[in-house]
């Protein structure tokens, strides 16, 4: 029998413009790199310890009680209530718990369900690099067109403090397209946590553009002193304009669960809720009961501060052995990651390669520690800034950094 005939004249083609740019993410290739090779993983950032028992146990006792069916769209109950109590105090005001506060599948929908509710085509977003990979992604699918001002240090930074952003160029990079700026803080992968004096010059622009800012916050409690987290929606004029993100995966060392939140104003998280009721409609209803039952109690547990003490911790232990095999760290004042320099290494880099992706590899193959490169947090006009920088965790168990130290250390003594 004849194939009936057909009135194609185009090769098959699916797939749509907006994703056909986008590569797997470099998290996803390293990992898989370093799993392939045996290598310590310092690249991707998830908690390889165990989460804490209190907080699995209230996801057991959510599952024993047959919380099976689907949750409120805009969360449950008992977690926005448990958000609001958690975040009042720190925003100084009343928040309410059904009209200012949307959960969301991990602070990565929170990022995409904001961007599809308040960027039209051809609007403008302003991310500050290093961004979070997910950003850009999330703006080219609602059809806006990301702006990127870099954050600039001093060749030989010692502390994330020094990279700033120069307010000239932040104010350039402002038109009458303008729609969002796109804030983190602290900020991955750099460590920086914005000042006051920083967040206020922010907060000055983004008001005589009238422009909305999207605070990732999901590192809030690893600050560590004399840092302090400021949130920008607390300065003057701008809790009308700012949706601030949070996630349980970074505070309660559970990234697989993904909850996340959104709170900001109601006209704002109305309309986060009118892109996130048509994204997931509706969040994993036992896990946020256990993520309800972790914010109630973590207070009177101590919790936050503990979190914030470990990874104090592990902050120094990596921080000490990067001093002593040479790869200057860049102190970060929060967040789990820290950047270092790697000029000192002198390892051949393929063509067409760059130099920062090709240190990683080489850490990760032939020293045995998995790095991530970090040129993917920027674009590609800026790229070159990275060239001498990598990125490690310290998300880790003691005994995982100790295993990478003897590692550096072995390698250190062979060069
Ligand atoms: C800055 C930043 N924002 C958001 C996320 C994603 O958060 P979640 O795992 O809650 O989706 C990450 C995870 O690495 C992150 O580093």
């Amino acid at each position: 029998m004849q194939a009936p005939a057909t009135h194609q004249s185009k090769p098959y083609d699916p797939v749509a413009s907006r994703v056909r740019g986008f590569g797997t993410t470099v998290f996803a290739e390293f990992t898989a790199l370093a799993n392939a090779t045996g290598a310590v993983n310092l690249g991707q950032g998830f908690p390889n310890f165990p989460a804490p028992d209190f907080v699995k146990e209230a996801a057991q006792q959510a599952i024993a009680a047959d919380l099976n069916q689907y949750a409120r769209s805009a969360g449950q109950p008992r977690l926005v209530q448990a958000l609001a109590q958690v975040y009042s105090p720190l925003f100084g005001r009343s928040l309410d718990p059904m009209q200012e506060i949307v959960v969301t599948v991990g602070a990565t929908e929170g990022i995409f369900a904001t961007i599809q509710a308040l960027v039209e085509p051809g609007d403008e977003v302003i991310l500050i690099e290093p961004f979070y990979d997910s950003y850009p992604a999330a703006v080219i699918m609602a059809g806006g067109r990301p702006v990127y001002v870099p954050l600039r240090g001093p060749a030989q930074a010692r502390s994330a403090a020094e990279w700033t952003l120069d307010m000239t160029e932040l104010a350039a990079a402002f038109s009458p397209r303008t729609k969002l700026l796109v804030l983190n803080t602290p900020l991955n992968p750099l460590g920086k946590v914005f000042e006051r004096d920083e967040l206020t010059q922010i907060a000055a622009l983004v008001q005589a553009h009238n422009v909305t800012v999207l605070s990732d916050e999901v590192y809030e409690w690893m600050v560590y002193a004399p840092a302090e987290q400021v949130r920008i929606a607390t300065l003057p004029g701008m809790w009308e304009r700012t949706v601030t993100l949070g996630s349980a995966g970074k505070t309660y060392s559970v990234t697989g669960w993904k909850i996340g939140w959104a709170i900001a104003p109601a006209n704002l998280s109305y309309a986060i809720l009118m892109a996130h009721q048509w994204i997931p409609f509706a969040v994993s209803t036992p896990m946020q009961e256990a993520v309800a039952t972790a914010l109630e109690q973590s207070k009177a547990r101590g919790y936050f501060d503990w979190l914030g003490s470990m990874y104090q911790a592990k902050r120094e232990r990596l921080l000490a052995v990067l001093d002593e095999v040479g790869f200057t760290p860049i102190v970060p004042d929060g967040s789990y990651f820290i950047i270092f320099d790697t000029s000192r290494l002198d390892v051949p880099v393929p063509a067409g390669e760059r130099r920062d992706v090709a240190i990683c590899r080489w850490l990760t193959r032939e020293v045995g520690v998995a790095a991530i490169p970090p040129s993917p947090f920027y674009s590609p006009a800026h790229q070159h800034l990275t060239d001498n920088l990598a990125r490690f965790t310290f998300c880790k168990t003691d005994d995982m950094l100790d295993e990478a130290a003897r590692r550096l250390q072995r390698f250190k003594h062979r060069s």
